[in-house]
């Protein structure tokens, strides 16, 4: 496993990372041995950063991962997540009687008197435009309920904003194969600004690993079955808002450009390792296996510039016209 400074931290997290969403909810059915068994085989694989929040399974994935964390000696660094138990997102919930109860149920979830680092989750693109937002959050941590915060975002032009503020020390956004747009601006200005960047979705849902097929079935309780029109919450979550037939036809073509002995999972991680402003990626992983194939990407060999330029190409055909410039 390789490591990267996370921002301005002093922390250097694994360039594979672990996101902690499925092992909540939202995904189909999961049990919580088969997610223990992957959360202690990533840390096995040398992880040391998890993303969860507080909304994933109602707490039940920040409670794994306490249990996780008692039973384990490595340093974990965890990632939570607060803005998501509004019942209707508005800048106005984003206050201070609001986040105190939130960041205390975190604080109880995970079982610990100070959280390592807190993202605001998706909140209105209106929110970056509050000062008062990002200096409640640096009472927080003059308060040391939170050691550091970032912000977790839809769209780069929020990304964009986020790091004028000097204490944002990350930004989570997706970024993968079919979402290529933070590479233009946002990943040099990350870096030049020494701003962590935590890369989710990279699996587009589990489209990039290949297994997906055009009969696959999903669950009710799936969000690739019940969001697939973004009827639950912003359809970008869902598969990276890629329709499903073009981006299963996109992966066809991807797939020729696989290096020998690299799953389709391990390629679809480097290319996202290959661009240095990305602190991590953070593969959702509901299995053992899942999480062994997903932290060798780690140690794939770099990415030729033909195999670049040939993503490249796949994307400006194929996936350009229905992303680009929507997120
Ligand atoms: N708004 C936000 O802030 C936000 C939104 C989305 C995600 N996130 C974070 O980002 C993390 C990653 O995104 P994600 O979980 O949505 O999507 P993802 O990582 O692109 O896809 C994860 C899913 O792909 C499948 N998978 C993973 N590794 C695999 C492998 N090696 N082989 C085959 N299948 C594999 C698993 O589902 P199946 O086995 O069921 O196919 C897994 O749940 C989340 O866990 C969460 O921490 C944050």
């Amino acid at each position: 496993m390789n490591y990267r400074p996370l921002g301005r931290t002093g922390w250097k997290v694994s360039d594979i990372s672990f996101g902690a969403w499925a092992i909540g909810g939202a995904w189909g059915s999961v049990s919580d041995d088969e997610s223990l068994a992957a959360l202690n085989k990533a840390i096995d694989s040398g992880v040391n950063f998890i993303d969860t929040a507080d909304v994933y399974g109602d707490g039940r994935s920040e409670r794994l991962i306490a249990k996780l964390k008692k039973s384990r000696k490595e340093e974990i660094i965890v990632a939570t997540k607060a803005g998501r138990r509004l019942p209707k997102q508005t800048v106005e919930g984003y206050n201070r009687h609001n986040l105190t109860l939130w960041l205390d149920d975190s604080l109880t979830n995970l079982a610990t008197d100070c959280l390592d680092l807190v993202q605001l989750h998706c909140p209105p693109t209106g929110l970056y435009d509050q000062p008062e937002a990002f200096g409640m959050l640096d009472d927080f941590v003059k308060a040391g309920k939170i050691r550091y915060y970032g912000v977790s975002v839809e769209k780069v032009e929020e990304a964009l904003k986020a790091i004028e503020y000097p204490n944002v020390q990350t930004v989570q956004i997706i970024f993968n194969c079919f979402r290529q747009k933070p590479a233009e601006v946002f990943l040099p200005r990350a870096k030049q600004k020494k701003v962590g960047v935590l890369a989710r979705v990279p699996l587009a849902s589990g489209l990039l690993t290949g297994k997906l097929r055009s009969d696959s079935k999903f669950a009710k309780d799936d969000h690739r079955n019940f969001n697939r029109h973004g009827e639950a919450f912003d359809v970008g979550e869902t598969f990276s808002g890629v329709d499903y037939g073009t981006g299963l036809k996109a992966v066809d073509e991807i797939r020729a450009l696989l290096p020998a002995g690299v799953s389709m999972s391990q390629f679809a991680l480097r290319w996202i390792l290959m661009f240095d402003g990305v602190t991590c990626a953070i593969p959702g992983g509901k299995t053992p296996q899942q999480v062994v194939d997903n932290c060798t990407a780690s140690a794939v060999a770099a990415l030729s510039p033909q195999t670049m330029a040939g993503v490249k190409k796949i994307y400006d055909t194929c996936i350009h016209p229905l992303v680009h410039d929507r997120w």
